[in-house]
């Protein structure tokens, strides 16, 4: 008889990129990943396919994550349904859409983030984990360069991982454990795609330093977070100079 999962996950913005990469790497008999998606239903439905063809299990869960109630729905049915969560892993992020309105990147990559915190702390155990999934160009913001056009998403991104920190004394005296993992621009993604034609200096000055970390690197640093025994507080992937250059 299969065993049921011990491990409850919540990955937002799993249906591609980052997101799809971590939800496949974290199949596991003893593991439930839920992939929640914005609207591409169809695309999540393929990656909660493919943890369960690698021995996992997975669900789907609709919802903008920037709308407040949709997000409660969510942990609502959550609770309903598994009772506890053992890790939310904030990784859905934008801004950079076109058409975008001016204040959307704050309330996705800020409020939203610190809302869906804050609604999942009661179903999250001691020893339950939070990961935040970033970029060095937002995590050094504002110390950095960052690429044009990016600077309101960088700015928004920082404020949200700020935020999450202010909340630490809670989620210390809740026993849950909070971990940023920040990457340089991932190889191959839509994001960098998207800075690639709007600022190609930018992107070819991060490739001259190092290659530019792979999406499977990135992904695998976020979910060891959720899995090692003995997280830390922040992981860097790629940027080694961002490292050796700020003090
Ligand atoms: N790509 C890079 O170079 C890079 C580098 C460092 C850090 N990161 C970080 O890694 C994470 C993932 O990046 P990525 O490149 O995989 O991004 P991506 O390709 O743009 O994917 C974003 C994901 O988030 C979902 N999403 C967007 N808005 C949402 C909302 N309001 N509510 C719920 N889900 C939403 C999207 O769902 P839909 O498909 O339904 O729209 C999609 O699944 C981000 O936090 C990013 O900052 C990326």
């Amino acid at each position: 008889m299969a065993r049921a999962p011990q491990r409850i996950v919540l990955i937002t913005g799993g249906s591609r990129g980052v997101g799809a990469e971590v939800a496949q790497r974290l199949a596991s008999a003893d593991t439930h990943v839920i992939v929640n998606y914005r609207e591409k239903a169809a695309r999540a439905e393929t990656i909660a396919d493919a943890v369960r063809a690698a021995g996992g299990n997975a669900s789907t869960m609709a919802a903008d994550i920037s709308d407040g109630a949709a997000a409660a729905a969510m942990i609502d049915t959550i609770a309903a349904r598994f009772g506890r969560l053992d890790a939310l892993i904030l990784n859905a992020s934008g801004g950079l859409e076109l058409g975008a309105d001016p204040g959307y990147a704050m309330r996705l990559n800020r409020d939203a983030q610190r809302r869906l915190a804050r609604l999942a702390m009661p179903l999250l155990p001691a020893g339950g984990r939070i990961v935040f999934v970033t970029s060095h160009q937002a995590h050094f913001f504002p110390h950095k360069a960052v690429p044009k056009g990016y600077s309101a998403v960088a700015a928004s991104k920082r404020a949200g991982e700020t935020a999450l920190y202010t909340m630490r004394p809670q989620l210390e005296r809740a026993g849950i454990h909070l971990s940023v993992v920040s990457g340089d621009m991932i190889d191959g993604t839509i994001i960098v795609r998207l800075l690639e034609r709007r600022d190609p200096g930018a992107v070819e000055a991060r490739r001259s330093v190092a290659p530019l970390p792979t999406v499977g690197q990135f992904a695998s640093a976020i979910a060891n977070a959720v899995t090692t025994p003995m997280p830390t507080g922040i992981v860097y992937v790629g940027g080694a100079d961002y490292l050796a250059t700020t003090g």
